[in-house]
């Protein structure tokens, strides 16, 4: 009878389960009612009386010992069992190749002013995008009660004191002429910010870049050919330039500025409103009483400055209508700058 159960329960502990017929084959052999411990069981009685205690007690222990397993295995066949890794790597392949980005319209422009400007010895500044009222309107001759002071136009951060964010780049040459002792002659290229509904030909944060330059005796001749310089570097030789008379309380004299348009080539279409001219920039000469606020004398001193949207050049050099397109990052879109770059 010893023999019997040792056998047994090295059967019961190797006996293979894969899955539930197996399980249930292991029931029936061994724990059902007519399984092989239950056979044992009835054997008990023809055991001597001497070894009925400790032969029960090893028969009930095999019992419990194919119970145990049972569930054990009952419990492991029931979880959804994970499948071996499986190698599918194809090692003889190709690298995928990396999709390479392209440069920023506005990043491609903002390049080409810098390097223009470079050449004829302008140099870099920059400013808070978050401004004073001294800044941004004060020093440069806006009165107290100006239009562009306006919640409508300009985003205030705080009212006492004054904050914004900038709405133009010109803060940064009064920041510059503060700090600077002429000769200046700088560019300041930067976000701003003005409260504009969104649409094709506005948007409430845009870029602009700012340039001037102070020394003694600067003329507006100076002013012009610096434009010419610069507007024909960018869009070609061919370009004619018109100075018009114009108002900025910053400037005096001041002028707006067209270039012949590029999209009908002077022939009259929607852009330049059948005109054949399109308004690209702000200039003039620095007003007296600004240099003064900047504590240059305006009796040694003259300057002229200009400033320009970034976006309407990209969108006159690239053919570019509607302005929304710079910020919606639309891959289809910014994927046909790559071979600008
Ligand atoms: N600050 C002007 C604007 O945002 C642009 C401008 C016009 C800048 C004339 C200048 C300038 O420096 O001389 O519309």
């Amino acid at each position: 009878m010893l023999e019997q159960i040792k056998k047994l329960s090295t059967e019961i502990t190797h006996y293979p389960v894969q899955n539930q017929e197996d399980l249930e084959a292991f029931r029936l052999k061994f724990i059902s009612r007519k399984g092989a411990i239950a056979a044992l069981f009835a054997e008990l009685k023809q055991v001597a009386p001497a070894e009925k205690k400790t032969i029960g007690k090893l028969l009930n222990e095999l019992k419990d010992s194919a119970q145990e397993r049972y569930k054990a295995l009952a419990i492991q066949l029931s979880q959804p069992h994970e499948k071996p890794a499986q190698h599918t790597e194809d090692l003889t392949l190709p690298p995928a190749t990396a999709t390479l980005g392209t440069l920023h319209p506005l990043t491609l422009v903002k390049t080409k002013i810098i390097d223009l400007f470079e050449r004829i010895g302008f140099s870099m500044a920059a400013g808070p995008e978050i401004e004073d009222d001294w800044h941004n309107f004060g020093a440069l001759n806006f009165p107290p009660n100006h239009p562009a002071r306006d919640m409508l136009d300009t985003f205030f951060v705080s009212q006492d004191p004054a904050m914004m964010l900038r709405t133009h780049t010109t803060s940064i040459q009064v920041r510059v002429a503060e700090q600077q002792p002429p000769p200046i002659r700088t560019i300041a290229i930067g976000r701003v910010y003005r409260h504009e509904t969104i649409s094709a030909r506005a948007h409430c944060i845009f870029h602009q870049v700012e340039g001037f330059y102070i020394n003694h005796h600067v003329s507006f001749v100076e002013l012009k050919e610096t434009l010419h310089y610069f507007l024909r570097g960018l869009f070609g030789q061919d370009i004619k330039v018109r100075l018009r008379p114009s108002y900025f309380p910053f400037t005096e004299p001041s002028a707006e500025v067209d270039i012949s348009c590029q999209v009908c080539n002077s022939q009259g279409c929607n852009l330049c409103k059948y005109t054949g001219w399109v308004e690209i920039m702000g200039a003039g000469m620095i007003d007296p009483e600004v240099l003064s606020n900047c504590h240059i004398d305006p009796e040694h001193y003259t300057g002229f400055a200009f400033g320009m949207g970034i976006e309407r050049i990209a969108m006159l050099l690239y053919q570019i209508n509607d302005l929304r397109l710079f910020t919606e990052n639309d891959i289809r879109f910014l994927k046909q700058f790559a071979a600008y770059a």
